[in-house]
């Protein structure tokens, strides 16, 4: 069992960064804003509300991107958590669904430094957190 997980992982591992270094290439010159409407906004909702027209057909809740500082007991920005759910260290289970296409980041994400498209998949990363922080209300 452990032995099928561990072989699991390494195929993905050695399969991903090739196929994705190809597949960040178009993304970027997109914009904080650009990526979330591209990636986020079908469940997330155009402005962050939760409320995008993917949303009603999933069993958990979507939240509302605008209030996560409000969420939190700080009131502040939880950056690193935030950096973590995006690329996928931390999983929630509706990120967890394979057709998302930020997935093919987190791989990137994981990845070497030496690894091909890791750097641009930290940039893409970077500029959709930015754009999370900017639109707490
Ligand atoms: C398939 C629908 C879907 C897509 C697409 C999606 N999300 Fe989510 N997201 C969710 C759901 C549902 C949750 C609630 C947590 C869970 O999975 O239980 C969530 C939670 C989050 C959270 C945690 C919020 C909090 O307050 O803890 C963040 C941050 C987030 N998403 C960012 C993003 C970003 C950025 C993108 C695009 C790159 C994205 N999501 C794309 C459905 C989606």
């Amino acid at each position: 069992m452990h032995r099928i997980l561990v072989t699991a992982v390494v195929l993905l591992w050695v399969a991903a960064p090739a196929a994705q270094a190809n597949e960040l290439e178009p993304l970027l010159d997109y914009s904080g804003p650009q990526l979330y409407q591209r990636f986020c906004a079908s469940c997330h909702g155009r402005q962050g509300y939760g409320d995008g027209p993917v949303a009603p057909s999933l069993k958990v809740m979507v939240p509302d991107l605008t209030r996560i500082a409000r969420r939190q007991q700080s009131g502040e920005f939880p950056e690193q958590r935030i950096r973590e759910i995006v690329d996928g260290r931390a999983v929630l289970p509706a990120h967890g669904l394979r057709d998302m296409p930020v997935w093919g980041y987190e791989l990137e994400a994981q990845a070497p430094p030496d690894q091909p498209g890791r750097a641009a998949a930290q940039g893409l990363i970077d500029k959709l957190v930015a754009y999370l922080r900017s639109i707490q209300q």
